[in-house]
Order: C-alpha cells, then sequence, then structure tokens
C-alpha cells in the first residue's frame, strides 16, 4: 500500500442544514459573503428561506447575483461578473464566496474566489495557475445531486475562442465548507436527477477502476456506488421521496471523495468534447457511454463482481464471469430506465457532424491511460461510430 489520501472540505449533511448558513459563515469568521444563486432554483421556498434567514441577521453582509447564464461558465461572464463584487479601488467587497446551486453554479463561485484577488482577465488562470494570490474562501451548497464540485478544487470554464473546457483549477479552490440540504434535491427536475446523478455514478465507477485508484477510494467508490445505483434506479418511480434523493446525494458526496484522490477515465474524458460541441449537459455527456466503457472492461477482462455484489437483488452465488456479463446488462438497463439516448444521434452527431467530436479525441489520450485496461485512442474514435 502506497498512496495519499486527500479531504480538505468540512460538510452539514442534513434536511433544512442549509437555514443555518448563517451561523455556519460565523463558525468560519466570515461575514459578508457573495452569494451566487442558480437562477432555476431561486424562487423555491426553500431558498428564499435561506436567504431571508441570512438577511435577518445583523452581522452578515450579503451580495448577490443570480446566476442566469444559459451555458456551461466561460472566462468572459467570470470578467463581467467579477466586477460586481469589487470596490472603486479594485478590492473585493466580500469575504467569501457562497455557491447555491448545480456544479455550474458551484464552479462559478469557486472562479469568483479567485478572480476577485487576482488582477486582470480570468483567462489568464486557466488551467492549473501556480503563484497566485490565494482565492478567497468558498462555500458550497449543492441544490442538484451529482457533481461533486461540493469537494474538488476543480470549476470548468469553457475558453469560447479555442472551444475547449479548460477550467480554473487551483487547490487553493477545495471549498471550505459543504452544505448538502436534501430539501434542495427534491425540487430537481428529472432530467437534472438524470444527468447529475449519472455524473455521479460515472465518477464512482471510474475512479473506482483508475489505475491511480488506492485501497482507501474505493471504500467510497463502492459506498458511493450502492447509493448511487440503487437509487437512480428507483427515483423515476418515486421523485417526490426525500430518503431516496437524500441517499442520491449522500452517494454523490462520496463519490466526489472518491474521485479526487483516485482518476477519472474514459466516459468522464469523451463527455468534454461532447458538451462543448454539442452543447450536451455534462452528466449526460458521460453517461452516454458509460455502459459501453464498462462493456469494453469486462470483455479486457476487467471484474467489476464486487459492485455487482451491492446491487439491490443480485445473485451473490454466480460465478465471476456470470456477474460481470450481469453488471454490463445492468448498467445497459439502468440507461434504459433513466432514458440516457442509447447512441449520439439524438444530439446532433451525425456523419455529417461527427468530425468534429472525432477531431478532438487524440488530445484525450492521456485521460484514457487512467482506464484500468487499455482503451486507445482508436477505440475511443470507434466507439463514437458505432454510436451515430
Ligand atoms: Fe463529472
Amino acid at each position: 500500500m502506497d498512496f495519499d489520501f486527500n479531504l480538505k472540505t468540512n460538510a452539514k449533511f442534513g434536511t433544512n442544514k442549509a437555514l443555518n448558513l448563517a451561523q455556519y459563515l460565523k463558525e468560519l469568521s466570515l461575514s459578508r459573503p457573495g452569494i451566487i444563486i442558480d437562477g432555476g432554483i431561486a424562487g423555491l421556498e426553500h431558498t428564499r428561506k435561506v436567504l431571508s434567514a441570512l438577511e435577518s441577521d445583523p452581522d452578515i453582509t450579503i451580495r448577490t447575483w443570480v446566476y442566469d447564464l444559459r451555458h456551461e461558465p466561460d472566462y468572459d461572464s467570470l470578467d463581467r461578473i467579477k466586477a460586481m463584487f469589487l470596490d472603486n479601488s479594485g478590492k473585493p467587497v466580500t469575504d467569501c464566496f457562497v455557491g447555491i446551486g448545480g456544479g455550474s453554479v458551484i464552479d462559478f463561485a469557486k472562479g469568483l474566489s479567485t478572480v476577485v484577488v487576482n488582477p486582470g482577465k480570468a483567462v489568464l488562470y486557466k488551467g492549473f495557475p501556480v503563484k497566485i494570490n490565494p482565492s478567497l474562501p468558498t462555500i458550497a451548497i449543492p441544490t442538484t445531486a451529482g457533481t461533486g464540485s461540493e469537494v474538488t478544487f476543480n470549476a470548468v470554464f469553457t475558453d469560447n475562442n479555442q472551444k475547449k473546457k479548460l477550467g480554473i483549477n487551483t487547490r487553493n479552490n477545495y471549498p471550505a465548507l459543504a452544505i448538502l440540504d436534501p430539501v434542495f434535491t427534491v425540487n430537481s427536475p428529472m432530467s437534472v436527477t438524470v444527468s447529475s446523478g449519472m455524473d455521479a455514478l460515472v465518477h464512482t465507477l471510474e475512479s473506482y477502476s483508475a489505475v491511480q485508484s488506492n485501497p482507501l477510494n474505493r471504500i467510497f467508490a463502492r459506498e458511493a456506488f450502492s447509493m448511487i445505483f440503487n437509487n437512480l434506479f428507483l427515483v423515476k418511480d418515486h421523485p417526490g421521496n426525500g430518503e431516496i434523493r437524500a441517499k442520491i446525494q449522500y452517494g454523490a458526496y462520496l463519490a466526489g471523495i472518491s474521485l479526487i484522490n483516485s482518476g477519472s477515465g474514459p466516459s468522464g474524458a469523451l463527455s468534454y468534447p461532447l458538451g462543448v460541441h454539442f452543447k450536451v449537459p455534462h452528466g449526460m455527456a458521460g453517461a452516454v457511454f458509460i455502459p459501453h466503457i464498462v462493456r469494453h472492461n469486462v470483455q479486457a477482462g476487467y471484474d467489476y463482481s464486487e459492485l455487482y455484489d451491492l446491487i439491490d437483488g443480485s445473485c451473490r452465488s454466480l460465478s465471476m464471469n456470470a456477474k460481470n456479463e450481469q453488471f454490463v446488462e445492468k448498467m445497459f438497463a439502468l440507461c434504459k430506465k433513466l432514458d440516457v439516448p442509447p447512441n449520439l444521434s439524438g444530439f446532433g452527431v451525425n456523419a455529417g457532424t461527427v468530425d468534429i467530436l472525432l477531431a478532438d479525441i487524440d488530445a484525450l489520450e492521456r485521460a484514457f491511460t487512467q482506464n484500468p485496461v487499455p482503451f486507445t485512442v482508436d477505440d475511443g474514435k470507434k466507439l463514437i461510430l458505432n454510436m451515430i
């Protein structure tokens, strides 16, 4: 055994925990939060309660921006919005940022935390910037269950000129606190639940199997798999069931912890060009590939039987080979149940447009090496061509 394991984010998990935000800010000696709130949930009763609890606290001063981008975060928007949080001398008027929303909103809060204390355009900090001023603290309140952004330092931003998702990824951006309040996720529309939940499933499976995985992250991945897989199977038939929602959210949180301590894989990598060029939401863009990658891995001898045993109703007495065959079938069955498209045509990828996607696959070679069995650039291209 020889590995590193990091977990930098404290967590508060439970129904109505977000209502205590003012108290949690004070525990961190923070009093001037910049609130970035998802436009889709700004009008919900629970959101209004969270904000009014903050506004009525005499020791807290808030400045709020309702996130209204119709696309995933980009550097240009970051430049535009950052001005709202600076005084006349260019200093931040806030002492932290709170992201209340899905992964994009939390990523945007992380990005603002960095760019309000670093001069120039946001794109200067793309990739993995070093030797920059430490970001302000970020507090993450995910309202969807899936991205894991509440525990990772990564923040995805698109460079509109290069048509690439590069991000602002500084280790200063591990959120100081994640508040996981399942009340928010009960209100998620099913399309968001599926996309974010499948994102978490991709994180779980690929961080479990990645060549850089370790015994400790796999403990988190196994529990995450059990929570996410079994409850995603149920959620469509029981969308208002808080217990099912809470278990998916818990699983997604564990999946994020597993991911930051391991690696990803082909599905995670392939989701990026599909998202950038065909505007497919990140979770769905990984979901379409994951059963195919699992099948590829099983055919090459990779063993998922330990995860198969965690599926509700699984038959533990099956042989290892039979368990793996069943596992592949269960992955395709879950995708079918959740209406994940079986191919790429529904996203506009066809014989006429597929070259746009194929052109980006060479750059994913390094990410593919995270897969536990060989998955080459040619395998990636063949998979895409088979899926149109
Ligand atoms: Fe992801």
